[in-house]
């Protein structure tokens, strides 16, 4: 059919040598049979390119062909993907924009610009101070008399230093690709059983669902982390906050954190919805209530009702109390050190007293009765036990201990690594600022019907910045905690 077949799509770019921004209009748009003077021609978004491009080739890239022509009506005619021609330079990642265009991620490349091709001004000093491999390689491995010298000296370790760093720079931590996934996704971080590639796969397509889990961490630190804290310091989620410190982009649940989650006197003692209360027995297993008084009902009551107090001497409900014996029983299975070297470990004074733990004589006594001794009290009884900080939902150790855990596996992410935190990773610019301005409110009251939920402001109201409310909570729950259940 064509006269000169290009096979592989690098065949092409070999042709195109070196791309300037002039070679590609931002939002180029692919050329489809028969309405371009140009015809059939894939290449062709690179047509302003003063450097030669073929004139007739495939027009399938060759990983849509696997079984030869695609039919001259063949929609993929006309939907060519702009990333497959790598405009991005100096690492910039192409994301598609619509059906035929695309924009460059230059973040933290050093570079900007539509294709990432402008250096910034360190960039460009470094460029033009930077001397080339085949340098390196001629001192190094010449002039022995001279390394001699070096290497009797600090200079070895100073040279070991930066040769680690500077090699080890180049291989993205945390991974970035692997041969199924040509963006940054869970899969492609997660899933162990792949290479990683440090260059994706050529594209077929880039889809990119790294964007829920950034508004999921969002909403999860600046509502619920900030609800919970009690904390008149508005909490921030922004991973460049970290970019200047030593943080490993990496976690595992500990066993601690587990057993300290276990928040089961968070339970009320029935549920009351929309003025009719109902108990464990009517409420537990029956998906009625979801279907027949609909997701904005049940926020719109649960939001409202009182929680049981988790921390002091509370009981738990019944109907959730094998769960609280279980988690007992499971620390004595795992060996977990009392309550007190739990303390110490993080950076509290151990408690001398039933007394001072509880706050009051009745429950320590009985304490003291069962344990015998403080040191011998276990970590989740500790943390149940503990007084309640005034106004608080739990004790202190709750807090202390639960923080650097919850925080670790929020900004531990992935996604809040410089490798991955820039919009591309997000689907571009858009997805980014949605990510970046995702709220609870939000979250609930774009995803229900209009009015169906009074807690919700106008949707236009929730569009501006100012009212980018953080105030949902405060509406929605009454400002002092229940008693707790039974
Ligand atoms: C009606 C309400 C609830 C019921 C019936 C319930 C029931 C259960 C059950 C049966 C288990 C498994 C226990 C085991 O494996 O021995 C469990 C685990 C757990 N629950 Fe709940 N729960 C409820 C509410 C909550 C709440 C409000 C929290 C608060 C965060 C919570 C936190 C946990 C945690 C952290 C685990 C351990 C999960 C794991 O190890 O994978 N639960 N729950």
């Amino acid at each position: 059919m064509s006269p000169k077949l290009l096979h592989q799509p690098w065949q092409l770019l070999a042709h195109l040598g070196s791309r300037e921004e002039r070679s590609l209009p931002h939002h180029a748009v692919s050329t489809c049979d028969g309405d371009s003077p140009g015809g059939n021609n894939l290449w062709e978004l690179n047509a302003d390119s003063d450097t030669p491009v073929p004139s007739v080739v495939h027009s399938q890239p060759w990983w849509e062909q696997p079984h030869g022509e695609v039919a001259s009506n063949h929609p993929l005619k006309c939907s060519v993907n702009p990333c497959c021609y790598f405009p991005c330079q100096h690492q910039g990642v192409c994301v598609r924009v619509g059906l035929g265009g695309y924009e460059c991620d230059c973040t933290r490349t050093g570079y900007f610009g539509t294709n990432c091709t402008s250096p910034e001004l360190w960039t460009r000093l470094h460029d033009w101070l930077k001397p080339s491999p085949a340098f390196y390689h001629f001192i190094l491995t010449h002039f022995k008399w001279f390394w001699d010298i070096v290497n009797s000296t600090f200079i070895r370790d100073t040279l070991m230093r930066l040769i680690l760093t500077v090699r080890a720079n180049l291989i993205p931590s945390p991974p970035t690709f692997n041969s199924d996934y040509g963006y940054i996704s869970w899969e492609a971080y997660a899933n162990v059983s792949y290479y990683t590639r440090v260059l994706p796969p050529v594209p077929d397509n880039c889809p990119t669902p790294m964007g829920t889990k950034g508004e999921t961490i969002k909403i999860v630190i600046e509502d619920y982390v900030q609800h919970l804290s009690g904390y008149y310091l508005s909490l921030k989620f922004d991973p460049e906050l970290l970019f200047g410190t030593q943080f490993q982009y990496r976690n595992r649940i500990a066993v601690e954190f587990n057993q300290l989650y276990h928040w089961h006197g968070l339970m009320p003692d029935s549920f009351v919805i929309q003025g009719e209360e109902y108990s464990y027995e009517q409420f537990l297993y029956n998906t009625s209530m979801l279907i027949d008084y609909g997701v904005e009902a049940l926020v719109e009551s649960f939001s409202k009702q009182v929680a049981g107090r988790i921390g002091g001497t509370q009981t738990i409900n019944a109907n959730v109390l094998q769960v609280a014996i279980g988690v007992i029983k499971e620390s004595r299975q795992l060996r977990l050190q009392p309550f007190n070297e739990y303390r110490k470990r993080f950076g509290m004074k151990p408690y001398k007293s039933f007394q001072e733990l509880t706050g009051e004589e009745e429950k320590a006594a009985e304490l003291e009765e069962l344990y015998g001794d403080i040191d011998a009290l276990e970590f989740y009884p500790g943390l149940l036990l503990e007084k309640p900080q005034p106004n608080g939902i739990f004790g202190e150790s709750m807090v202390e201990i639960g923080a650097p855990f919850s925080l670790k596996g929020l900004f531990g992410n992935p996604i809040c690594s410089p490798e991955y935190w820039k919009p591309s990773t997000f689907g571009g610019e858009t997805g980014f600022e949605i990510v970046k301005t995702a709220s609870l409110e939000k979250l609930v009251c774009l995803n229900v019907k209009k009015h169906q939920l009074l807690l919700c402001p106008s949707h236009e109201a929730m569009g501006n910045e100012e009212n980018q409310g953080r105030e949902f909570w405060s509406r929605a729950l009454p400002q002092k905690l229940g008693p707790g259940s039974t």
